[in-house]
């Protein structure tokens, strides 16, 4: 017999499940329910079924259905419900309870997105009370864990549409291929293209439930409103779970290589673009743009009324992976939205503009001498990560033939490096110092370029175990006179006098400082 939800909560979820766990459901100072639990974002209110407080403070939702079936449903809801109630806070626990089954699950971090995990057994109130007590006495999170920008309510729907993708039996998608239909389906909707949206269904084979499915999230959602840097950096944020360290190069077969797949921490390419002050008509590659970062990051240091053009004309990445690529393209064409169908993002190896290896040819896009600002986070593994190609990339600059990705993309960053032009690089520390076996390629380096500012960061960089450092050299022709260079090193952890935590980006800010007084600027 079909029960309704009211029942299910009052015939088996209050006296089977929380009362004997202790939980105080009928006490208002703790719980609130249904239409006093609602909350609304920018187009509709939502209604958790329970909502339990701990100090005052949100901390479990539970979403309850009558069938098990509706498991996965009540799943999806709930998780709305613990990230979208404050998204500014996340509600730390769920529980969905669903016929006979019953499951809790914790909010723990994975990069810079948050994942519901599912806890052995349900907690208790009590023993809930001092995990959320333990929990919220912790100090709040650094900073520089927060994206200023990303708005979780986006992030949702990211994740909606994923959740649909995975759920295709055949064929079925893996979380890659998912994330880059994904783009293809959410790009189409944003611009309200049905033909394309079917065009994406048809090549993909996603079968038509699955289909239906997405389309029915999209439509929960104001399509107009997902545009611009909420969406852009929640998008940022809900990739970043796909980055791993490992990326792949599909030329033919998949092949799964270290290419120092991660994103640059949003604090240090905020200080880089800060250094690198771009100015509109600058021309400007980033050689290895992962999902896009420095793009981003450049095209909002630019006066809104000069993006469109600066995007479309002198704007340029390029990536090796095609994950990261698609995934650049999604990002910068959330931020500004406005289909630029010359967005000059290149599935590419950055080292070179040749068609080889199944890369395409951009001789003409990716000229040598012609970038006024060469900037980004390269790989830095101690040997070549890019491929079969080494033999041919270590021709291009006379590097001897065990070179590390660090001097390949210094030496390229030189090459496309126009004359008064500056490289504002992540690179390994001690690039420009080590005595490797590749000096001639250190002393070109600095007959030539002037460097300006080295500045060692704290290992803030996942997957990476040595130290980085940035790098800012000024292309001078040639160096008659050795100028000062600015020297300075962030470090994390308590401030020796203070005894208070340093936080990234405060600890950047005053580097920059220092460094205009130093400059003179
Ligand atoms: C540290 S990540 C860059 C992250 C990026 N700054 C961001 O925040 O999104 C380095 C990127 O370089 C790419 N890469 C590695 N070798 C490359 C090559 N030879 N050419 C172009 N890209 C390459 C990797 O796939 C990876 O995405």
């Amino acid at each position: 017999m079909k029960i309704s939800e009211d029942d299910y909560r009052s015939t088996y979820l209050d006296p089977k499940v929380l009362e004997p766990l202790g939980y105080p459901y009928r006490d208002i100072s703790y719980v609130r329910r249904g239409s006093s639990a609602g909350y609304k974002t920018y187009n509709r209110s939502y209604y958790p079924d329970y909502l339990f407080l701990v100090e005052r403070t949100p901390a479990l939702v539970i979403e309850a259905k009558a069938s098990e079936r509706d498991f996965d449903y009540g799943f999806q809801e709930g998780l709305h419900h613990a990230k979208n109630y404050n998204p500014d806070r996340i509600i730390p626990f769920l529980l969905v309870a669903a016929g006979e089954r019953v499951e809790m699950f914790e909010a723990r971090v994975a990069g810079l997105a948050v994942k519901f995990t599912k806890l052995d057994e349900i907690l208790g109130w009590d023993e809930l009370c001092t995990h959320v007590r333990a929990i919220y006495s912790d100090k709040p999170p650094p900073e520089e864990a927060v994206n200023p920008a990303a708005a979780p309510v986006f992030t949702n729907i990211f994740e909606d549409i994923f959740e649909a993708l995975k759920r295709s039996r055949r064929p079925k998608f893996g979380d890659e291929d998912a994330v880059v239909i994904l783009n293809d389906l959410l790009l189409a909707n944003v611009y309200g293209h049905k033909r394309r949206f079917a065009a994406v269904v048809r090549r993909r084979k996603i079968p038509r439930g699955v289909a239906e499915e997405v389309r029915a999230v999209l439509g929960r959602y104001d399509l107009a409103a997902i545009e611009g840097e909420a969406a852009a950096y929640a998008y940022r944020q809900f990739v970043t779970a796909y980055f791993r360290g490992l990326g792949s190069t599909k030329r033919g077969k998949e092949e799964l290589v270290r290419t120092g797949r991660y994103l640059t921490p949003f604090e240090v390419i905020d200080f880089m673009v800060k250094l690198a002050a771009p100015r509109t008509d600058d021309r400007i590659v980033d050689p290895a743009c992962g999902s896009g970062g420095f793009l981003g990051g450049l095209v909002s240091a630019i006066p809104v009324a000069g993006r469109d053009g600066f995007v479309k004309k002198n704007l340029v990445g390029c990536e090796i992976d095609p994950f990261c690529a698609a995934a650049a393209r999604t990002f910068v064409e959330l931020l500004l939205p406005g289909e630029h169908p010359a967005l000059r993002i290149f599935h590419h190896n950055g080292l070179y503009s040749e068609k080889r290896l199944g890369f395409g040819d951009i001789t003409a896009e990716v000229v040598p001498g012609s970038f006024d600002l060469v900037i980004g986070n390269p790989p830095a593994n101690a040997s070549y990560s890019g491929g079969r190609d080494a033999d041919f990339v270590a021709g291009l600059f006379g590097l001897p033939l065990s070179f590390s990705d660090g001097e390949a993309f210094l030496a390229r960053a030189m090459e496309l490096c126009a004359p008064r032009g500056r490289i504002v690089l992540v690179v390994a520390d001690g690039l420009l110092a080590n005595m490797g076996p590749d000096q001639e390629l250190r002393n070109s380096a600095q007959e030539v370029f002037q460097p300006i500012l080295i500045l060692s960061l704290p290992r803030v960089f996942p997957f990476v175990s040595s130290k980085m450092s940035v790098l800012y050299l000024s292309n001078v022709g040639e160096r008659t006179k050795k100028k000062p260079v600015f020297m300075a090193r962030v470090e994390l952890g308590p401030d020796i006098e203070t005894g208070e935590e340093r936080i990234l980006s405060r600890e950047l800010d005053a580097v920059l400082d220092a460094f205009y007084q130093f400059a003179g600027r």
